[in-house]
């Protein structure tokens, strides 16, 4: 997960810096560097592999003087290597620049930038964001303006942090999109700014938090803080608590809202060293997935528990859409009592956030007795899972507080979709076009995931309607099916009201029974291949008196007046629908819950991690 810390002062920022960082560690990252201006000169130090070497390299050739700024990358685009650690620095060497984010439009804005004659030292996304600053300064406009025109060109969800040699007297930050946040810490004479809350708590607790698309000029003695439109705004100072957990929790009220927040990063870092863009290739190097045993695998079983298991049963479209390979969802707690049909030709996939999940442990432990190939797509580094596969995926979304699991749902969704991809391509399913098309759909996703959940409001209202509802039916089709399963399963866990995940096409069958007034219906109709199917299943809803909460793709006008609420979200490949889709029931959930003013992070009778069958 990258992280950023900024300081401008009196002070040296190195060890500020490099203490900030230090904070981010514990959430992975593969290289780290740092600019500060050293009397007048820009300096940079950066190298891959870990702070500690960053901190050898600062110490052989040390850097004194403010403002500066530092990062910890995970790789999105290009190898972690010296060359693609930030800071980048423009070709004058007068700017540099650290981002967090994937810049979804980098080919098209490198091609305009390499045609101005721009060379790129580096195979990064980042990169371009330099360039640009210098080709706007060049026109004659200020740091800020140059900024401004900048940001307003990146498509994605990105923080940025920019300095200047010439403006040595402030340093700019963006949060373009609902990228994971930015928070300006204020001190005597100086301020600090970071990504995360911890990596400045040492030195104040008075912080401002920049919304989406707003933009920060940060000064020693002011903060100024305008949108991306260049309307000035009233920074509203927040008292972070000395209580470190408080402090954790940031601007949120409760670590799952924190985390449905986080999503958007959950989602970056996940393809993090993962994906190159630039080729539009996958690598799961942990995987160790070969392409001798790729053609060998006959089955896959994806097998976990609660959560986990819905995110295995959107895994088992994608893997059997893209990848061809038959896949099957045992709940983990069956698994080892079904004598599966299980042999060498077989993967258990087991899916777990904590890791330690005793059920999910068992249906590995039961793999590999049969003699599969045994992997997980795990959470928390160094469980159980993680160390006893045979390979596995990191979800790398750093730690997961609340007992709803909500980043740690997204993440294997997209782990999953990656997954399918090399699968495929291993086994010579799907051509080099098919599999750049869905790589480059993997762009999109931070963007789509920050846009949704800018939606909070109109969710909270609908909460504010659903409040004191007895019960909720959940109804999804197709790729959709398991979020209505998901979406059942946080309104229970943490608002206590009953409610039932369906297949919509099991409706007729039996619950359309229970369908009158008191009964609301959540149907996930968005714009997928089930979407007429799911029209049809609002319509017998209606039909029978119960109110309708529609979860649907941003302009749908067959939708529009037909259900009682809907909850838009935006449009996006239909493969990858879930990890957006899901985003409104969390925090349906999230709302009714805080509404009810219940224990949202702690709810009764539930443990984060069940290490007991
Ligand atoms: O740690 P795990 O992912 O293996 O946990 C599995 C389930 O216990 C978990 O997903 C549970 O259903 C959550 N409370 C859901 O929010």
């Amino acid at each position: 997960m990258c992280g950023i810390v900024g300081y401008i002062g009196p002070r040296d920022a190195t060890p500020i810096i490099l203490n900030g960082l230090k904070r981010l560690e514990y959430r992975g990252y593969d290289s780290a560097g740092i600019a500060v201006f050293n009397g007048g000169q820009l300096e940079v130090r950066k190298d891959a592999g870990k702070l500690s070497q960053l901190i050898d390299l600062v110490n052989k050739s040390p850097i004194n003087g403010a403002p500066g700024i530092g990062h910890t990358r995970w790789a999105t685009h290009g190898a972690p290597s010296q060359r693609n650690a930030h800071p980048h620095v423009s070709r004058n060497g007068r700017v540099v620049v650290v981002q967090n984010g994937i810049v979804e439009n980098f080919l098209e804005l490198k091609e305009e930038l390499m045609a101005e004659g721009v060379e790129f030292q580096s195979d990064t996304d980042t990169e371009t964001i330099v360039h640009l600053v210098e080709h706007y300064l060049a026109t004659g406009l200020d740091l800020v303006e140059a900024a401004r025109r900048t940001f307003n060109q990146i498509q994605g969800a990105n923080v940025v942090v920019l300095m200047s040699a010439d403006e040595p007297d402030k340093i700019v930050t963006a949060r373009i999109g609902n990228a994971g946040g930015v928070v300006i810490g204020l001190g005597e004479d100086e301020n600090f700014l970071a990504s995360d809350t911890p990596a400045i708590m040492d030195h104040t607790r008075n912080v401002i938090f920049l919304e989406s698309r707003q933009m920060a000029t940060v000064t020693r003695s002011d903060v100024c803080i305008q949108t991306l439109d260049g309307n000035k705004i009233k920074p509203q100072t927040h008292s972070v608590s000395w209580d470190p957990v408080a402090a954790e929790k940031g601007e949120y009220r409760h670590f799952m809202q924190k985390e449905i927040h986080e999503q958007v990063r959950a989602v970056t870092d996940t393809l993090a060293g993962r994906v190159d863009f630039g080729r539009g290739e996958i690598r799961l190097p942990d995987l160790k997935l070969t392409k001798e045993l790729a053609n060998k695998i006959e089955k896959i079983y994806i097998t976990a528990c609660g959560t986990a298991a819905y995110a295995g049963m959107v895994g088992k479209y994608l893997i059997e859409k893209i990848a061809r390979v038959p896949t099957e969802v045992v709940i983990a707690s069956e698994f080892r009592y079904s004598d599966p049909v299980v042999d060498d030709k077989t993967v258990v996939l087991a899916i777990s956030q904590s890791g330690e999940t005793a059920d999910t442990l068992a249906a590995m432990e039961e793999g590999r007795r049969k003699g599969a190939v045994v992997w997980s797509i795990v959470n928390a580094i160094g469980s159980q899972a993680m160390r006893t596969a045979d390979g596995f995926i990191s979800m790398q979304t750093g730690p997961e507080i609340g007992v709803a699991s909500t980043k740690a749902f997204v993440a294997p969704l997209v782990d999953q979709y990656m997954l399918a991809i090399l699968l495929a391509d291993l086994r010579g399913v799907i051509d080099e076009k098919t599999r750049k098309a869905l790589v480059a759909d993997l762009r999109l996703i931070p963007d789509l995931v920050g846009r949704t959940l800018d939606r909070e409001a109109e969710v909270e209202k609908v909460a504010y309607a659903l409040k004191d509802v007895r019960d909720c039916l959940y109804l999804g089709r197709g790729i959709n099916m398991p979020i209505a399963y998901e979406g059942a399963l946080k309104l229970k866990e943490i608002s206590y009201i009953h409610a039932e995940g369906y297949p919509a096409g099991e409706m007729k069958h039996g619950p359309i029974a229970l369908i009158d007034k008191a009964m609301p219906v959540v149907c996930l109709a968005p714009k997928d291949p089930w979407h007429e199917k799911m029209i049809s299943q609002i319509q017998q809803a209606k039909a029978r008196g119960g109110t309708v909460i529609a979860i649907a793709t941003d302009g749908d006008e067959l939708i529009d007046g037909m259900a009682d609420h809907i909850l838009w979200v935006p449009e996006t490949p239909w493969m990858l629908l879930p990890v957006v889709t899901v985003l409104p029931l969390q925090m349906l959930a999230y709302h009714i819950a805080a509404i009810r003013g219940l224990d949202i992070d702690q709810p009764r009778n539930l443990a984060k991690s069940v290490t007991v069958e």
